[in-house]
Order: structure tokens, then sequence, then C-alpha cells
């Protein structure tokens, strides 16, 4: 049997010099290593040679197959890579066209701040939370100490979501503000607490260059014991200056929503003037940011926190908004109409 691979081989080696195209060069595989091919039946063979020649005539066997399987592969590269030129010869290929440049996207304004919020909240030790864009009126209005007859409720006009009632929780909306969320956080994870929300928002406006019916929020929320309204000013005020990079003073004016008591706006001090007045602050120095407060004892209560033992506060601002001061965008509409002259300046 030796012999007969050594034969074999010297074959083989004499064949492939003359094959002259891939045609020939199946053939030829097919002719040895095919199903019937002639090597083959050696491999087949070896099963039955004795003990003793079974180990040597079996790696003779497979060092040969190998050697000529390289030496197969090495002819194809040789037929394809002569095909090739000779396409090439024929063939008119302009190497001197500029090549096509591919589009390169970029992350959109408001996800841009979106992710710096999160960042520096994030180093604060806040967690940030998530939660459903349509909503149930318990969520977005009851739990939240707006119950249904309130005038309250004539503060955020409401898109309803018809023939989508949830047994439990009342009429389905598109949420008008991320504050459903406390509840939901609450719900879930209970006191203490520390989180951000940040999310996509509704309202049945007209629009206009500063309404737009979609737009986003970031509502925050901090729950422990002996908490006051003078760490949500200083958080904010680090916030803001850790956001725009130079010192911002933080201010509180009285305010009203239900879900907090007492209420507050936040203005934080204008850095284009520096507080001296200018027509961005309308000559206040102050610029109005955001409402908060001390989270409302019923809001506590419909999200199961004992409110003897644990108080917080809560704030909600406009993503969107902030977007639209950081870079003196005129239009709200701008920032979510998809015309790619205005998006390509971020
Ligand atoms: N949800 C309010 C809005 O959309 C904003 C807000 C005010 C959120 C006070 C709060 C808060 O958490 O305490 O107008």
């Amino acid at each position: 049997m030796k012999q007969e691979i050594e034969k074999l081989e010297k074959a083989v080696l004499e064949e492939l010099k003359k094959v002259s195209s891939t045609g020939g060069l199946k053939e030829l595989e097919v002719k040895y290593f095919g199903r019937k091919g002639e090597f083959t039946a050696i491999l087949k063979g070896l099963k039955d040679l004795s003990a003793s020649e079974k180990p040597v005539l079996g790696k003779l066997a497979n060092i040969t197959k190998v050697k000529l399987e390289k030496a197969i592969e090495a002819q194809r590269h040789k037929l394809e890579g002569s095909a090739l030129e000779k396409e090439l010869d024929t063939e008119f290929f302009d190497t001197s066209i500029p090549g096509k440049t591919p589009q390169m996207g970029h992350i959109h304004p408001l996800s841009q701040v979106q992710e710096e919020v999160e960042r520096i909240f994030s180093q604060m030790g806040f967690a940030i939370m998530d939660g459903p864009e349509i909503e149930s009126e318990y969520y977005n209005f009851e739990g939240l100490n707006i119950p249904a007859d309130h005038p309250a409720r004539d503060m955020q006009d409401t898109f309803f979501i018809q023939d989508k009632d949830d047994p439990k929780h009342g009429h389905m909306v598109l949420r008008t503000h991320t504050s459903p969320v406390q509840i939901r956080t609450m719900e879930k994870y209970g006191a203490p607490l520390r989180v951000i929300i940040p999310g996509r928002v509704f309202r049945y406006e007209a629009t206009d260059a500063s309404h737009d019916t979609t737009f986003y929020q970031v509502e925050g929320l901090l729950l422990d014991k002996e908490i006051s309204l003078s760490h949500l000013k200083g958080v904010m005020a680090e916030f803001l200056t850790r956001l725009f990079g130079a010192p911002v003073k933080v201010r509180f004016r009285p305010g009203y929503f239900p879900f907090v008591e007492p209420g507050l706006e936040l203005d934080f001090s204008c850095l284009i003037c520096n507080a001296k007045g200018c027509k961005v602050c309308k000559n206040t120095g102050w610029i109005e940011f955001m409402g908060a407060g001390m989270v409302h004892e019923n809001v506590l209560k419909a999200g199961g926190i004992d409110s003897k033992k644990y108080q917080g506060w809560a704030f909600g601002f406009g993503l969107t908004r902030l977007v639209m001061m950081r870079h003196a965008v005129s239009d709200i509409r701008l920032l979510t109409n998809g015309d790619l002259r205005f998006i390509k300046q971020f």
C-alpha cells in the first residue's frame, strides 16, 4: 500500500501541473478525492490493515492527503489570479475616480444634552428611571393629587387614547409629564430613593415657535430621612454649574403644583449677562427653569411610602427648553422635524 500511496502522490502532482482551468481542477479533485476517488479508496482500505500496519500507513496517507490538498489550493489561487488579471486587462477600470464618502450621522442635540444630564446626576448618586409614554389617567393625574374635577387638570391639555381603558386605572392617555414615573418608582423601590427620569411627554397644544405637541422633560425625585429644600437648592446649583461649566446660582419663588407642598419655581442666574440683566433674562438677571417642591403627602401615600418616616422633594424641567437655551434655538419644531440642514450644525 505504501507504494500505492506514493504512486498516487506522484500522479496527482504531475496532473496538477498540466491543469489549466478551474474546471480541470475540479475534475482532478473528483478523480482522486471524490466519493469514488482513487485516493478515497485508499483511505477506505486503511481499516482492513493489520494493527501493526494501520498506524504507520494511516499517518502516511494523511500527511500525503494534506500535502496534495495544499498543492491543489495553490494551483487554484494561481488559476483564479490569472483569470482576474485577464479580466482587468480587458475591462477598463478608472482607478482615479474618487471614492464615495459614507454618510456619518451623530447623536441628536436632544440626546447629547440628555446624556450630559444623566452623567451629572449619576455622579451625584441618582439612578436613571424610565416609564411608559402611554399612561393611565390614574398615574398621570389622580395619583399625583390631581382629581378628575380639580381645576389643575386644565393646566395640561391631554391626548386620550380611545377604547383603551385600563380596568384598574381608568382611561389611557399620552402622559403629559414625567411625574407619573415618580409613583411607579416609589411603588417599585420604596424609600430611600434618588432618581431622575428623562422622557418624552405629550400635550394637546396648538404648535408655535415655543410650543409643540411632543417634547422632553427630566423629572427628579429624592426621598430620605430629614430631607429639606436646601438639599434641592444645593443639588440644582451643582448640577447647573457642572452642566454650563461656570458658577450658577439658583433661587426659589413660590409656585403651585398639586403634587408638591410647598411648591416652588426655580430660576437660575443668567449666564449671558452675568445676572446683570439682558434680553434673554428680560432684564431680571434670572432665567425661569423648573417646577419643584416637597412631595405632597398624598403622592407619597399613592407610592406606598410612610410619610412619617420619609420625605423629600421632586422637580421637573424641560429638557427641550434646556437644549433650546443652550444652543439658542429659536423654534422648538426644528428639534424634531428631521431637517438635516438644522441637525448637521450640532
Ligand atoms: N410635572 C410638572 C409639569 O410638567 C413639572 C413639575 C413641577 C414636576 C413640580 C415636579 C414638581 O416634580 O415637583 O408642568
